[in-house]
Protein backbone atom coordinates (compact mmCIF):
# COMPACT_ATOMS: atom_id res chain seq x y z
CA UNK A 1 0.00 0.00 0.00
CA UNK A 2 1.37 3.39 -1.11
CA UNK A 3 1.26 6.57 0.98
CA UNK A 4 -0.79 9.48 -0.99
CA UNK A 5 -4.25 9.33 -3.32
CA UNK A 6 -4.80 6.19 -4.53
CA UNK A 7 -8.17 6.68 -6.16
CA UNK A 8 -11.27 9.04 -5.52
CA UNK A 9 -13.93 7.34 -3.41
CA UNK A 10 -17.55 7.57 -4.67
CA UNK A 11 -19.36 7.61 -1.52
CA UNK A 12 -19.18 9.84 1.44
CA UNK A 13 -20.68 7.26 4.59
CA UNK A 14 -18.11 6.68 6.36
CA UNK A 15 -17.03 5.92 10.02
CA UNK A 16 -13.60 6.78 11.69
CA UNK A 17 -11.71 5.68 14.26
CA UNK A 18 -9.72 8.60 15.37
CA UNK A 19 -6.73 8.30 17.72
CA UNK A 20 -4.49 11.34 19.20
CA UNK A 21 -1.41 11.16 21.47
CA UNK A 22 1.08 13.83 20.34
CA UNK A 23 1.31 15.17 23.92
CA UNK A 24 -0.70 14.77 27.26
CA UNK A 25 -3.89 13.27 26.29
CA UNK A 26 -4.71 9.63 25.04
CA UNK A 27 -7.74 9.92 23.29
CA UNK A 28 -10.08 8.11 20.83
CA UNK A 29 -13.28 8.54 19.21
CA UNK A 30 -16.01 7.32 16.42
CA UNK A 31 -17.21 9.89 14.12
CA UNK A 32 -19.83 9.31 11.31
CA UNK A 33 -19.74 11.36 7.92
CA UNK A 34 -16.78 13.72 9.16
CA UNK A 35 -19.67 15.32 11.53
CA UNK A 36 -21.47 13.31 13.88
CA UNK A 37 -19.34 12.14 17.20
CA UNK A 38 -20.45 8.95 18.05
CA UNK A 39 -17.65 8.47 20.77
CA UNK A 40 -15.08 10.53 22.23
CA UNK A 41 -12.62 9.34 25.04
CA UNK A 42 -9.99 11.56 26.66
CA UNK A 43 -7.77 10.24 29.03
CA UNK A 44 -5.71 13.51 30.50
CA UNK A 45 -2.47 13.32 31.91
CA UNK A 46 -2.94 16.75 33.27
CA UNK A 47 -2.52 16.02 36.82
CA UNK A 48 0.77 13.42 36.62
CA UNK A 49 1.90 16.78 34.93
CA UNK A 50 1.33 19.71 37.35
CA UNK A 51 3.80 18.91 39.68
CA UNK A 52 6.65 19.33 36.61
CA UNK A 53 4.29 22.58 36.02
CA UNK A 54 4.49 21.44 32.38
CA UNK A 55 4.43 18.36 30.53
CA UNK A 56 7.64 16.03 31.06
CA UNK A 57 7.88 13.65 27.77
CA UNK A 58 9.08 10.64 29.14
CA UNK A 59 6.30 10.07 31.64
CA UNK A 60 3.90 11.45 28.87
CA UNK A 61 4.83 8.22 26.58
CA UNK A 62 4.72 5.76 29.27
CA UNK A 63 1.51 6.85 30.23
CA UNK A 64 -0.03 6.55 26.85
CA UNK A 65 1.45 3.00 26.91
CA UNK A 66 -0.55 2.35 30.02
CA UNK A 67 -4.02 4.19 28.30
CA UNK A 68 -3.75 3.62 24.66
CA UNK A 69 -5.76 0.49 24.32
CA UNK A 70 -8.58 0.98 27.33
CA UNK A 71 -9.28 3.94 25.56
CA UNK A 72 -9.80 2.92 22.30
CA UNK A 73 -11.99 -0.06 23.79
CA UNK A 74 -13.85 2.53 26.14
CA UNK A 75 -14.77 5.17 22.31
CA UNK A 76 -15.95 1.47 20.10
CA UNK A 77 -17.84 0.32 23.65
CA UNK A 78 -19.04 4.22 23.72
CA UNK A 79 -20.60 4.21 19.96
CA UNK A 80 -21.70 0.75 20.28
CA UNK A 81 -19.55 -0.66 17.51
CA UNK A 82 -16.65 -2.77 16.88
CA UNK A 83 -13.68 -2.14 15.14
CA UNK A 84 -14.92 -4.26 12.35
CA UNK A 85 -18.04 -1.56 12.06
CA UNK A 86 -15.47 1.23 11.06
CA UNK A 87 -14.16 2.22 7.64
CA UNK A 88 -10.86 3.92 8.72
CA UNK A 89 -8.31 4.57 11.13
CA UNK A 90 -7.05 8.37 11.44
CA UNK A 91 -4.08 9.11 13.69
CA UNK A 92 -2.06 11.98 14.61
CA UNK A 93 1.41 11.72 12.98
CA UNK A 94 2.50 15.12 14.32
CA UNK A 95 3.72 17.39 14.99
CA UNK A 96 4.13 16.94 18.53
CA UNK A 97 6.20 14.61 21.45
CA UNK A 98 8.21 11.87 19.39
CA UNK A 99 7.97 9.56 22.10
CA UNK A 100 3.94 10.42 22.54
CA UNK A 101 3.34 10.11 18.71
CA UNK A 102 4.90 6.64 18.35
CA UNK A 103 2.73 5.44 20.91
CA UNK A 104 -0.76 6.23 19.25
CA UNK A 105 0.85 5.82 15.88
CA UNK A 106 1.83 1.70 16.82
CA UNK A 107 -1.64 1.13 18.28
CA UNK A 108 -3.09 2.61 15.33
CA UNK A 109 -0.76 0.76 12.83
CA UNK A 110 -1.68 -2.87 14.82
CA UNK A 111 -5.38 -2.35 14.52
CA UNK A 112 -5.53 -1.26 10.81
CA UNK A 113 -3.35 -4.12 10.04
CA UNK A 114 -5.16 -6.90 12.33
CA UNK A 115 -8.58 -5.32 11.06
CA UNK A 116 -7.48 -5.02 7.60
CA UNK A 117 -8.57 -1.28 7.51
CA UNK A 118 -7.15 1.69 6.07
CA UNK A 119 -5.03 3.78 7.63
CA UNK A 120 -4.72 7.54 7.58
CA UNK A 121 -1.76 9.89 9.51
CA UNK A 122 -2.97 13.31 10.35
CA UNK A 123 -1.13 16.70 11.17
CA UNK A 124 -2.58 17.38 14.21
CA UNK A 125 -3.08 21.45 13.25
CA UNK A 126 -5.58 20.37 10.69
CA UNK A 127 -7.16 17.69 13.31
CA UNK A 128 -7.32 21.01 15.54
CA UNK A 129 -9.35 23.04 12.60
CA UNK A 130 -11.88 20.23 11.53
CA UNK A 131 -13.05 20.49 14.87
CA UNK A 132 -14.97 22.96 13.79
CA UNK A 133 -16.55 20.70 11.66
CA UNK A 134 -17.48 17.86 14.58
CA UNK A 135 -21.50 17.99 16.42
CA UNK A 136 -21.14 16.48 19.47
CA UNK A 137 -24.09 14.32 20.61
CA UNK A 138 -27.55 15.22 22.20
CA UNK A 139 -30.48 17.07 21.46
CA UNK A 140 -28.93 20.93 20.62
CA UNK A 141 -28.87 22.73 18.00
CA UNK A 142 -26.51 21.50 14.73
CA UNK A 143 -23.22 24.15 14.35
CA UNK A 144 -23.46 25.13 10.87
CA UNK A 145 -21.06 23.79 8.76
CA UNK A 146 -17.55 25.66 7.79
CA UNK A 147 -17.60 27.05 4.13
CA UNK A 148 -14.75 27.91 1.67
CA UNK A 149 -12.77 29.54 1.47
CA UNK A 150 -12.39 30.04 5.03
CA UNK A 151 -9.52 31.76 7.32
CA UNK A 152 -8.44 29.68 10.63
CA UNK A 153 -6.81 30.82 13.23
CA UNK A 154 -5.15 27.70 15.20
CA UNK A 155 -4.09 28.92 18.87
CA UNK A 156 -2.69 26.33 20.96
CA UNK A 157 0.42 25.17 22.97
CA UNK A 158 2.80 24.78 20.28
CA UNK A 159 1.31 26.97 17.77
CA UNK A 160 -0.36 30.28 16.78
CA UNK A 161 -1.06 29.92 13.00
CA UNK A 162 -3.44 31.74 10.23
CA UNK A 163 -4.08 29.83 7.54
CA UNK A 164 -6.39 30.00 4.45
CA UNK A 165 -8.20 26.83 2.94
CA UNK A 166 -9.45 26.76 -0.17
CA UNK A 167 -11.18 23.56 -0.11
CA UNK A 168 -10.78 20.78 2.56
CA UNK A 169 -7.44 19.29 3.53
CA UNK A 170 -5.53 21.74 1.48
CA UNK A 171 -3.80 24.20 3.40
CA UNK A 172 -2.29 27.64 2.93
CA UNK A 173 -0.22 29.05 5.87
CA UNK A 174 -0.23 32.83 5.92
CA UNK A 175 2.18 33.26 8.89
CA UNK A 176 2.55 32.19 12.80
CA UNK A 177 4.22 33.04 15.96
CA UNK A 178 7.64 34.41 15.84
CA UNK A 179 8.49 32.96 19.31
CA UNK A 180 6.05 31.93 21.97
CA UNK A 181 2.37 30.21 21.18
CA UNK A 182 -0.50 32.16 22.57
CA UNK A 183 -1.12 29.25 24.78
CA UNK A 184 2.58 28.58 25.63
CA UNK A 185 2.21 33.28 26.69
CA UNK A 186 -0.56 32.14 28.76
CA UNK A 187 1.14 29.17 30.42
CA UNK A 188 4.84 31.25 31.32
CA UNK A 189 2.62 34.06 32.39
CA UNK A 190 0.65 31.71 34.37
CA UNK A 191 3.71 30.68 35.86
CA UNK A 192 4.74 34.19 36.61
CA UNK A 193 1.78 34.92 38.74
CA UNK A 194 1.63 31.89 40.81
CA UNK A 195 -1.23 30.13 38.80
CA UNK A 196 -1.12 26.57 37.99
CA UNK A 197 -0.72 24.49 35.35
CA UNK A 198 -2.04 24.30 32.75
CA UNK A 199 -2.40 28.55 32.67
CA UNK A 200 -4.56 29.15 30.00
CA UNK A 201 -7.66 28.07 32.39
CA UNK A 202 -6.33 29.68 35.42
CA UNK A 203 -5.56 33.08 33.82
CA UNK A 204 -8.91 32.83 32.40
CA UNK A 205 -10.36 31.84 36.10
CA UNK A 206 -8.51 35.05 37.79
CA UNK A 207 -9.30 37.30 34.40
CA UNK A 208 -12.95 37.39 35.47
CA UNK A 209 -12.28 39.16 38.77
CA UNK A 210 -9.82 41.90 37.73
CA UNK A 211 -9.63 44.79 35.53
CA UNK A 212 -8.49 44.10 32.20
CA UNK A 213 -7.63 47.99 31.48
CA UNK A 214 -5.65 48.10 34.72
CA UNK A 215 -2.39 47.53 33.21
CA UNK A 216 -1.61 48.95 29.52
CA UNK A 217 0.76 46.25 27.92
CA UNK A 218 2.31 46.15 24.45
CA UNK A 219 0.70 44.53 21.36
CA UNK A 220 3.39 43.48 18.57
CA UNK A 221 1.39 44.21 15.55
CA UNK A 222 3.84 42.53 13.58
CA UNK A 223 2.70 45.14 10.82
CA UNK A 224 3.00 44.08 6.86
CA UNK A 225 2.71 40.88 7.27
CA UNK A 226 0.54 37.54 9.04
CA UNK A 227 3.26 36.42 11.90
CA UNK A 228 2.38 37.14 15.72
CA UNK A 229 4.93 37.38 18.39
CA UNK A 230 4.22 37.05 22.23
CA UNK A 231 7.57 37.12 24.08
CA UNK A 232 7.69 40.93 24.20
CA UNK A 233 4.02 40.76 26.19
CA UNK A 234 5.48 38.23 27.90
CA UNK A 235 8.80 40.45 28.92
CA UNK A 236 6.59 43.02 30.18
CA UNK A 237 4.43 41.19 32.53
CA UNK A 238 7.27 39.79 33.78
CA UNK A 239 8.95 43.68 34.39
CA UNK A 240 5.68 45.10 36.20
CA UNK A 241 5.41 41.47 38.20
CA UNK A 242 9.18 42.42 38.89
CA UNK A 243 8.06 46.03 39.50
CA UNK A 244 5.27 44.70 42.18
CA UNK A 245 7.34 42.43 43.78
CA UNK A 246 9.62 45.33 45.03
CA UNK A 247 7.53 47.08 46.70
CA UNK A 248 6.67 44.43 49.08
CA UNK A 249 2.70 44.46 48.42
CA UNK A 250 0.78 41.65 47.38
CA UNK A 251 0.30 41.08 43.58
CA UNK A 252 -2.90 41.99 42.03
CA UNK A 253 -3.12 38.50 40.16
CA UNK A 254 -6.36 39.21 38.92
CA UNK A 255 -5.93 42.75 37.22
CA UNK A 256 -2.57 41.25 35.60
CA UNK A 257 -4.08 37.86 34.65
CA UNK A 258 -7.24 40.33 32.59
CA UNK A 259 -4.84 42.58 31.27
CA UNK A 260 -2.37 40.01 29.86
CA UNK A 261 -5.64 38.07 28.63
CA UNK A 262 -6.80 41.51 26.94
CA UNK A 263 -3.78 42.13 25.23
CA UNK A 264 -3.56 38.19 23.41
CA UNK A 265 -7.21 38.71 22.73
CA UNK A 266 -7.06 42.13 21.12
CA UNK A 267 -3.27 40.95 19.43
CA UNK A 268 -5.47 37.55 17.86
CA UNK A 269 -9.10 39.07 17.39
CA UNK A 270 -7.31 42.30 15.34
CA UNK A 271 -5.22 40.09 13.23
CA UNK A 272 -7.37 37.52 12.17
CA UNK A 273 -10.06 40.15 10.97
CA UNK A 274 -7.61 42.00 8.67
CA UNK A 275 -6.93 39.22 7.06
CA UNK A 276 -9.97 37.48 6.32
CA UNK A 277 -11.24 40.96 4.91
CA UNK A 278 -7.71 40.86 2.92
CA UNK A 279 -8.41 37.67 1.24
CA UNK A 280 -12.19 38.10 1.05
CA UNK A 281 -13.25 35.19 3.21
CA UNK A 282 -16.53 35.06 4.78
CA UNK A 283 -16.12 32.15 7.29
CA UNK A 284 -13.54 32.10 9.89
CA UNK A 285 -12.38 28.83 12.14
CA UNK A 286 -10.82 29.59 15.66
CA UNK A 287 -9.79 26.48 17.09
CA UNK A 288 -7.27 24.91 19.37
CA UNK A 289 -6.91 25.20 23.03
CA UNK A 290 -6.80 28.81 23.54
CA UNK A 291 -10.19 29.01 21.58
CA UNK A 292 -11.56 27.34 24.71
CA UNK A 293 -10.66 30.91 26.34
CA UNK A 294 -14.32 32.75 26.61
CA UNK A 295 -12.34 35.92 26.13
CA UNK A 296 -11.13 35.51 22.92
CA UNK A 297 -14.42 33.48 22.29
CA UNK A 298 -17.08 36.48 22.97
CA UNK A 299 -14.37 38.85 20.81
CA UNK A 300 -14.93 37.13 17.40
CA UNK A 301 -18.39 35.94 18.46
CA UNK A 302 -19.73 39.90 19.06
CA UNK A 303 -18.81 41.00 15.60
CA UNK A 304 -20.94 40.07 12.64
CA UNK A 305 -18.84 40.68 9.70
CA UNK A 306 -17.64 37.36 9.30
CA UNK A 307 -19.40 33.67 10.00
CA UNK A 308 -17.10 32.66 12.54
CA UNK A 309 -17.08 28.69 13.60
CA UNK A 310 -15.86 27.79 17.15
CA UNK A 311 -15.69 23.95 18.52
CA UNK A 312 -17.63 22.67 21.44
CA UNK A 313 -15.57 23.72 24.64
CA UNK A 314 -14.74 20.28 25.07
CA UNK A 315 -13.20 19.27 21.55
CA UNK A 316 -10.79 23.08 21.82
CA UNK A 317 -8.38 21.00 23.36
CA UNK A 318 -6.62 17.75 22.29
CA UNK A 319 -9.18 15.31 21.45
CA UNK A 320 -9.63 12.56 18.82
CA UNK A 321 -12.84 13.28 17.66
CA UNK A 322 -11.03 16.19 15.62
CA UNK A 323 -8.70 13.50 14.24
CA UNK A 324 -11.28 11.52 12.60
CA UNK A 325 -13.07 14.48 11.16
CA UNK A 326 -10.07 15.27 9.66
CA UNK A 327 -9.56 11.87 8.27
CA UNK A 328 -12.94 11.59 7.39
CA UNK A 329 -12.59 14.70 4.48
CA UNK A 330 -8.61 13.03 3.50
CA UNK A 331 -10.52 9.15 3.16
CA UNK A 332 -13.54 10.37 1.14
CA UNK A 333 -10.68 12.22 -1.12
CA UNK A 334 -9.17 8.85 -1.47
CA UNK A 335 -5.89 9.36 0.97
CA UNK A 336 -4.52 5.78 2.42
CA UNK A 337 -1.33 5.70 4.49
CA UNK A 338 0.81 3.13 4.07
CA UNK A 339 1.38 1.13 7.32
CA UNK A 340 5.11 1.62 7.76
CA UNK A 341 4.46 5.44 8.38
CA UNK A 342 6.94 7.09 10.59
CA UNK A 343 5.59 9.74 12.94
CA UNK A 344 6.79 13.77 12.06
CA UNK A 345 7.15 15.43 15.50
CA UNK A 346 8.06 18.64 13.24
CA UNK A 347 5.47 18.92 10.55
CA UNK A 348 4.48 22.50 9.41
CA UNK A 349 0.71 22.77 8.03
CA UNK A 350 1.29 23.77 4.15
O1 LIG B 1 -4.58 22.44 21.69
P1 LIG B 1 -4.05 22.12 23.03
O2 LIG B 1 -4.91 21.32 23.96
O3 LIG B 1 -2.69 21.39 22.96
C1 LIG B 1 -1.73 21.71 21.99
O4 LIG B 1 -1.86 21.24 20.85
O5 LIG B 1 -0.84 22.51 22.36
O6 LIG B 1 -3.70 23.54 23.70
C2 LIG B 1 -3.20 23.62 24.99
C3 LIG B 1 -3.02 25.10 25.32
C4 LIG B 1 -2.32 25.34 26.64
O7 LIG B 1 -1.29 26.28 26.45
C5 LIG B 1 -3.42 25.89 27.53
O8 LIG B 1 -2.96 26.80 28.52
C6 LIG B 1 -4.30 26.59 26.51
O9 LIG B 1 -4.29 25.74 25.39
N1 LIG B 1 -5.68 26.77 26.99
C7 LIG B 1 -6.23 27.98 27.19
C8 LIG B 1 -7.52 27.73 27.74
N2 LIG B 1 -7.71 26.38 27.83
C9 LIG B 1 -6.55 25.81 27.36
N3 LIG B 1 -5.76 29.21 26.99
C10 LIG B 1 -6.55 30.26 27.32
N4 LIG B 1 -7.78 30.10 27.87
C11 LIG B 1 -8.31 28.88 28.09
N5 LIG B 1 -9.53 28.75 28.61
ZN1 LIG C 1 -3.42 20.46 20.19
Amino acid sequence: METGIRQSQPFAFARILGIESSCDETAAAVLENGRSLLSSVVASQIEIHEQYGGVFPEVASRQHIKTVYAVIEQALQQAHLSLGDVDAIAVTRGPGLAGSLVVGMNAAKGLALGANLPLLGINHLEGHIYSAWVQPPGPRIIPPEPEFPLLALLVSGGHTELILMNEHVTYQRLGGTRDDAAGEAFDKVARLLGLPYPGGPSIQEAAERGNPTAFTFPRARMEGGWNFSFSGLKTAVLRVVKELEATGKPLPVSDLAASFQAAVVDILFTKTLKAARQYAVRDIVLAGGVSANRALRQAFLAQNEFKVHIPDLALCTDNAAMIAAAGYYRFIKGYRDSLDLDVLPTWPLS
